[in-house]
């Protein structure tokens, strides 16, 4: 843990020089060949490590004598925010990052943090799979300095905690960490806890030292980033299916060639094939290793009383950003295809 966080903050160091000294990383040949950097939060043996490395495999095999892609895991380079800062400016050169982070730089993504959007991982997907839908949306920092290629599934979130949660009223009084996302922070009120916004990497010591009771994710948190280790009580309380997704500077995208940039599509799409084929799988073994190893207690609740409790939240969203209408609306449309398909069967 130390070495690592020694690592982190040479990286981050770097990465900060990298900034401060106005060289982006534009400016990293080596060799003859463009070093190109991707950031993300995950260890080497999540699946979305698993879908940037085809990422690389693809560019090398076929851009090789040009490009050169290196994957720094574990926010080596910084957590999500300061990770996508680090694109927007051209430091580093890609990022995977929750929508959740994505917010503060466009309030549109503040949709996917709306709790009880998806009625089922089917309708979640079809979404998310939709590229000529998404497109609008993926293009709409293009300003800002960024732009999202394609999106990586980060499953179903729910509460864990050192404090068994089995109803909503179990909530009250829990300080639960929550993504740095305005939306996820007024979702956390309205369940009745307090909510503590903190990047990833912080969140394992915020539970042991007590700073916080507990968080909110998919069941990989619990072993990739150990947090079952410190947090026994996981409820299923599904509230949230966030997508990641990988974020492009727009400077170095813009830069390519027509062909060089559908290599560079194609590469995020077999990216995202492998990540989705992978991600059952992954968190099935994360809950088993969870349930047997780490002895956390996984907790069905009556899922109704939770949503019950922050419906109202979705209005409130739509009110506050009516940027966000027409996408909840077309998400209406599909999970009410999906709850129909499951009715005829
Ligand atoms: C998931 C997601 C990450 C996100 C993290 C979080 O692990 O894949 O992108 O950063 O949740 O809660 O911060």
């Amino acid at each position: 843990m130390k070495t690592l966080k020694k690592l982190a903050c040479t990286a981050a160091s770097l990465a900060i020089a990298f900034t401060i000294s106005g060289c982006s990383s534009l400016d990293s040949i080596t060799g003859g060949k463009r070093i190109i950097r991707i950031s993300h939060a995950q260890s080497e043996s999540h699946p979305e490590h698993q879908g940037l490395l085809k990422f690389k495999e693809v560019i090398e095999s076929q851009l090789g004598d040009k490009y050169e892609v290196q994957i720094f895991p574990n926010e080596l380079l910084g957590a999500a925010q300061k990770a996508i800062e680090l694109c927007q400016t051209g430091a580093i050169d890609f990022v995977v990052a929750g929508t959740a982070n994505v917010e503060t730089f466009e309030d549109s993504y503040e949709i996917f943090s709306m709790p009880y959007l998806f009625t089922s991982p089917e309708a979640y997907h079809e979404v998310m799979n939709d590229a000529e839908y998404m497109e609008k949306l993926y293009e709409s920092t293009d300003q800002s300095g960024f732009r999202v290629m394609t999106w990586f599934d980060a499953g179903v979130r729910s509460f864990y905690s050192t404090k068994k949660i089995e109803t909503p009223d179990d909530l009250k009084g829990q300080k639960i960490r929550v993504q740095q996302s305005p939306a996820s922070v007024a979702m956390v009120k309205a369940f009745g806890a307090a909510a503590s916004p903190m990047a990833f990497g912080e969140v394992y010591t915020a539970i042991q030292q007590g700073v916080i009771q507990g968080a909110e994710n998919n069941e990989l948190a619990l072993t990739n980033n150990k947090h079952g280790e410190v947090a026994k009580y996981y409820s299923y309380t599904n509230h949230q299916m966030i997508p990641d997704v990988l974020i492009g500077n727009t400077k170095f995208l813009d830069s390519l060639s027509p062909e060089e940039y559908d290599i560079f599509m194609d590469a995020a799409q077999q990216a995202t094939q492998l990540e989705l084929d992978e991600w059952e799988e992954a968190a099935a073994e994360a809950t088993d290793y969870a349930k047997n190893t780490q002895k956390v207690e996984f907790i069905e609740v009556d899922i109704e009383k939770f949503r019950d409790k922050v419906i109202g939240v979705q209005q409130e969203m739509i009110d506050n950003n009516p940027k966000i209408t027409e996408m909840y609306e077309h998400i209406q449309k599909v999970n009410e295809e999906y709850e129909n398909k499951e009715d005829a069967e």
